[in-house]
């Protein structure tokens, strides 16, 4: 069986296709993604209208891509599966509308994904794929959170952030040193000139004993600093308000699944969303869990951020475990919250 996935809820256009053994890991034949970072750098953001708009431009070109990079046609495909929600109202509406019009014109049913359920099955794109069960730090622009992964579609919420995303404190961080979007990315790189100990700054409910999180002080407590600097801080300053900001988010989100691998007794964590991309994040996970006996999978770093082959994946690992509520005919919902 032939999955092809459609991720289009924020600012990546993604499609993917793969094959689905009756047994075994499902492999990825093809996939083709367009960013639209550049596009919305100037505005600072995403801005949700000229979104969609970009998808409805880039979705029917990347699938032929796909398709011919995997010498197939669409008549070879037997599921298509796109992302229902979280995200963007607009935008998730193309690649849904999309993938429910190529169904009903070809006769073959959908799949609705969950779109952190594509972040958090990610790692199985991986040669060096995890074992269920397993604990999960999803930590992307728009979600951080904790979960205990038994299964496919069998997750328990061990904690998550009551303010803030981790993607969200890199990102607003970013924006108030002057970096372009989306900042993450741009504020690792800054902090590999900096030293982390030149500003103390807050770690939020550290100490709560509960694997749940809080980065909304941190923000502030970035902007407290950036104004005391002035008008014009030196690059050193930058360098190190900027390693200061990530060593703080990183402690957090170490010390927090660290925590969550202690209360579930489980040893293995599988990270997954964009700031798993992080390289400081990945460093200090591998020392700490190398030192208690624990496997840290991560999902390849092209296929950190969002991408079709996440949502083609959950698709194919639910429809493999008969847990895909396949749908037929023209009408669909998509689910931005
Ligand atoms: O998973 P994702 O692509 O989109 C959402 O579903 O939100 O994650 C995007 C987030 C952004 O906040 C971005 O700044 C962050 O991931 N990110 C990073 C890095 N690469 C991406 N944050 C820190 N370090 C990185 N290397
Ligand atoms: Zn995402």
């Amino acid at each position: 069986m032939k999955v092809l996935g459609f991720e289009s809820s924020c600012d990546e256009t993604g499609v993917a296709l793969i094959e689905v053994p009756a047994a075994g890991t499902p492999r990825l034949l093809a996939q083709a993604l367009h960013s639209q970072i550049a596009m919305h750098q100037a505005y600072g953001g995403v801005v949700p209208e000229l979104a969609s708009r970009d998808h409805i431009r880039r979705v029917l070109p990347l699938t032929r891509e796909v398709l011919r990079d995997a010498s197939l046609s669409l008549a070879d495909v037997d599921v298509i599966a796109y992302t229902q929600g979280p995200g963007l109202a607009g935008a998730l509406l193309v690649g849904a509308g999309v993938a429910v019009a190529l169904a009903a014109a070809l006769g073959k049913p959908t799949l609705a994904v969950h779109h952190l359920e594509g972040h958090l099955l990610s790692p199985f794109l991986s040669a060096d794929a995890p074992e269920f069960p397993f604990v999960a730090l999803l930590v992307s622009g728009g979600h951080t959170q904790l979960m205990r992964v038994d299964e496919v579609g069998s997750y328990e919420i061990l904690g998550e952030t009551i303010d803030d995303a981790a993607g969200e404190a890199f990102d607003k961080s970013a924006k108030l040193l002057g970096l372009p979007y989306p900042g993450g990315p741009h504020l690792a790189q800054l902090a590999l000139q900096g030293n982390a100990a030149a500003f103390e700054l807050p770690r939020p409910l550290l100490h709560s004993g509960k694997p749940d999180f809080s980065f909304a002080g941190l923000k502030t407590a970035v902007l407290t600093q950036v104004k005391r600097l002035g008008e014009s801080p030196s690059d050193q300053q930058r360098a190190d308000l900027a390693a200061a900001t990530q060593a703080a988010i990183v402690e957090v989100l170490v010390k927090k699944s660290l925590l969550a691998l202690k209360q579930t007794g489980l040893k293995r964590l599988v990270v997954a969303g964009g700031v798993g991309a992080n390289r400081s994040l990945r460093e200090q996970l591998n020392a700490a869990c190398a030192k208690r006996g624990i496997r840290v999978h991560y999902p390849e770093l092209s296929l950190c951020t969002d991408n079709g082959a996440m949502i083609a994946m959950a698709a194919a690992m639910r429809l493999q475990r008969g847990l895909g509520q396949l749908q037929r005919g023209g009408s669909f919902e998509v689910r931005p919250r």
